[in-house]
């Protein structure tokens, strides 16, 4: 955040809090947050987003120029003039002494965020506002941290930014969770033999809304060495749980000449990295994350940042679940996906922290993954965090053409579909792996926060794109 004063001449709540600004006469303005009067005083908690913090204003009410307030209430939108001076009230080190207020936008006693607290539910009923509580107010504020330092990472380390397409006819991950994008007619589509005919569609072929940006990355990273992408993704999973999300943003970097220990060094760097951010430049909203959602979470974080990631191949993994003695609901077996109760057990129980899962049985991974010499697993990592589970999924790639095309032919891919994508092991082939990583998981992690609907500005889930 900015120190100066912005352009019109306002000064943040952030700066007047902080002791940077000189004692004397400012202007700030802001959203009411609660208002409590007594015979001679009023005192307005003033916020404006800056900061977790509120600006206490003190108003004089028996002044004249300060006595029509009536439209002042919780909500309200106010522009302060007033003398900033050290507050000789416990709470707080600077308070305004206000010589003028002026409301910009009144609000009546039907605002829904009165003072009481409310239940995350009711509040995403009321998305729009919400971003005015608290919570919202840090969860936003260290979404937008983590963006930036997203960036600063791979910018740091010579990664080439690129933008992927949103609009793809490649279903990368092949799970079939594609939303169409179309502008044909659904009531009257052109027909060849019965069947749409997606040929006469605006793109002249079936398309979707991109499930990863992957495929073109490694194209990227076939010419450019070190590439990352950071966007919007959509998946048509109509699985309501509380880490799906149709709409999410993910992380995909992608290196040449690097094979899948390299990917978990890069991942885990990252992860670190990310949590060092956070806790350096985030740590009055971590705090509050701390003490009102997750006990413990400023030490998780400062623990993460110094630890070394523990490993475990898959097959020791499906070892470790039935050598257990624990119940599960799915029993574990050789060749099924981990279910979360076993992601969870194993980064939770197991080793108590994040953990990188690798080399999963070919048949459960997506066909892009380099086939190990065992014939039968990939060179694939999943990273798992307690409490939120799988927080990345990412692999080496398979680089050579013969076997690709096998594994294409194998699920049931044309090799026409994906010819550009055969190419870049046609010519200059090399040896590559990247990883994505869900933004929202990362950030229910870092925030403690437990449901994607409530780190995300406005949720896209299954019967829900309100706002
Ligand atoms: O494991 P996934 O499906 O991997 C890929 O998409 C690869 N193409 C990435 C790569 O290698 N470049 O997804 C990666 C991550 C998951 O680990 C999870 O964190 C997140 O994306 N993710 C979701 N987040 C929110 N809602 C959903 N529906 C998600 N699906 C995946
Ligand atoms: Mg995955």
């Amino acid at each position: 955040m900015e120190d100066r004063p912005n352009a019109l001449g306002r000064t943040r709540v952030k700066q007047a809090l902080s002791g940077a600004v000189q004692p004397g006469a400012v202007l700030v303005r802001g959203w009411v947050r609660t208002v409590r009067r007594t015979k001679n005083l009023s005192f307005i908690a003033l916020n404006d987003g800056s900061c977790l913090d509120n600006l206490q204003i003190v108003v004089d009410s028996e002044a004249p120029e300060l006595s029509d307030l009536s439209r002042l209430g919780t909500g309200a939108c106010i522009e302060v003039h007033g003398k900033l001076t050290a507050s000789p009230a416990a709470g707080q080190p600077w308070e305004l002494q206000a010589r003028q207020i002026r409301v910009l936008g009144g609000a009546d006693a039907d605002y829904p965020l009165q003072k009481k607290r409310h239940g995350f539910e009711y509040l995403r009923t009321i998305a729009h506002l919400r971003l005015r509580s608290n919570t919202f107010g840090a969860v936003f504020r260290v979404r937008s941290a983590l963006s930036f330092a997203v960036h600063r990472f791979f910018q740091e380390r010579g990664f080439l930014y690129v933008h992927t397409p949103i609009i793809t006819a490649n279903d990368c991950e092949g799970a079939g969770e594609m939303f169409r994008v179309t502008t044909l007619t659904p009531l009257d589509p052109p027909r060849n033999s019965g069947a749409v005919d997606w040929s006469r569609d605006f793109f002249g072929e079936r398309t979707g809304l991109t499930v990863s940006g992957q495929l073109q990355g490694e194209a990227f990273a076939c010419a450019f060495s070190d590439i990352y992408t950071f966007g919007p993704t959509f998946r048509a999973e109509n699985s309501n749980t509380s880490r799906h999300a149709a709409e999410f943003w993910m992380i995909e970097p992608e290196m040449a000449f690097a094979d899948l220990a390299a990917d978990c060094r890069l991942a885990g760097d990252f992860l670190q990295y990310l949590c060092r951010y956070a806790l350096e430049h985030c740590a009055e909203d971590l705090k509050f994350f701390d003490t009102h959602i997750e006990t413990g979470l400023l030490e998780k974080l400062a623990a993460l940042a110094e630890a070394e990631f523990q490993q475990m191949t898959y097959t020791e993994a499906v070892k470790e679940l039935q050598g257990c003695g624990r119940a599960f609901e799915f029993s574990p077996a050789w060749g099924q996906d981990l279910q979360s109760e076993h992601e969870r057990f194993l980064t939770e129980e197991v080793v108590k922290g994040p953990l990188f899962v690798t080399d999963y049985p070919k048949d459960i991974k997506a066909f892009y993954m380099r086939l190990n010499d065992d014939g039968k697993t990939v060179a694939a990592m999943d990273c798992l965090v307690p409490r939120v589970g799988e927080i990345i999924g990412g692999s080496q790639r398979e680089e050579r053409l013969d076997v690709l095309e096998g594994r294409m032919a194998e699920v049931g891919i044309a090799p026409e579909s994906l010819s550009w994508f055969l190419d870049l092991r046609r010519w200059g082939s090399c040896p590559h792996a990247g990883f994505g990583l869900g933004f929202e998981r990362f950030l229910m992690y870092v925030t403690g926060m437990t449901n994607i609907r409530d780190v995300i500005p406005f949720p896209r889930t299954p019967g829900n794109a309100k706002f």
